[in-house]
């Protein structure tokens, strides 16, 4: 079965999605660059192999990145997915595995690219918010979008009551990306994925 490496900061609950879905893929690995992640507590509860990365270790960004692409290679994923992992990564490193490499962001992009996006949702008044996971491109948070999904935003939400609608999406839309992805069922042309038919639907 083919694999996949995914990436964390911190709690890992994304990641926790996608260890408890059915999978058209294996996990091989889970790699935090901060060694006090709680994900990676709950990586181990699965039985899967956890590395750390450290930023603070390395000398620069470009030393990072290239630990922390050679500890991706040595499990030869075919998908490298960033799943709440909060570094900037080099234009290096995403040529590198473009095409390969996903992420998952609280917001319906194009709005709300960056930090504190369900503050900024609130404090913009926006009726509809959501996630996005897409295709990572050298421009932070703008690559070709796989999916979204919406969620109201309602009267009296704080930050914590949308982030906690939203994640919910989350979890359900990153399982399901991975999987589109891994049954070669996405086409980039540009900005734009195709999702194609399952081979059953022709
Ligand atoms: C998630 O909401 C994810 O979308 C976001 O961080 C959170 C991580 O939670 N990622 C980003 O903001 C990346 N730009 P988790 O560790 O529980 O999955």
């Amino acid at each position: 079965m083919k694999s996949i490496v995914i990436l964390i900061s911190g709690r890992g609950s994304n990641m926790q999605a996608l260890l408890e879905s059915k999978l058209s893929a294996r996990v091989s690995a889970v790699i935090s660059n901060n060694p006090h992640a709680a994900g990676l507590k709950i990586a181990k509860k699965y039985n899967i192999e956890t590395c750390v990365v450290d930023h603070r270790m390395c000398t620069d960004r470009v030393a990072f990145d290239l630990l922390l692409a050679n500890k991706i290679d040595s499990y030869q994923p075919c998908l490298v997915v960033l799943a709440g992992f909060m570094r900037v990564l080099g234009d290096s490193f995403i040529n590198k595995y473009i095409g390969k490499l996903i992420n998952v962001h609280p917001s319906l992009l194009p709005a709300f690219p960056g930090l504190e996006t369900h503050k900024k949702a609130l404090e913009r008044g926006v009726k509809l918010h959501g996630c996005t996971v897409h295709f990572v491109t050298r421009e932070v948070d703008h690559g070709p979008i796989i999916l979204q999904a919406v969620v109201p935003v309602l009267p009296g939400d704080t930050i914590k009551i949308l982030a906690e609608r939203v994640l919910l999406q989350e979890h359900r839309i990153l399982p399901e990306a991975v999987n589109l992805f891994m049954d070669g069922r996405l086409k980039i042309s540009g900005n734009i994925v195709e999702i194609c038919q399952k081979d059953s639907d022709n």
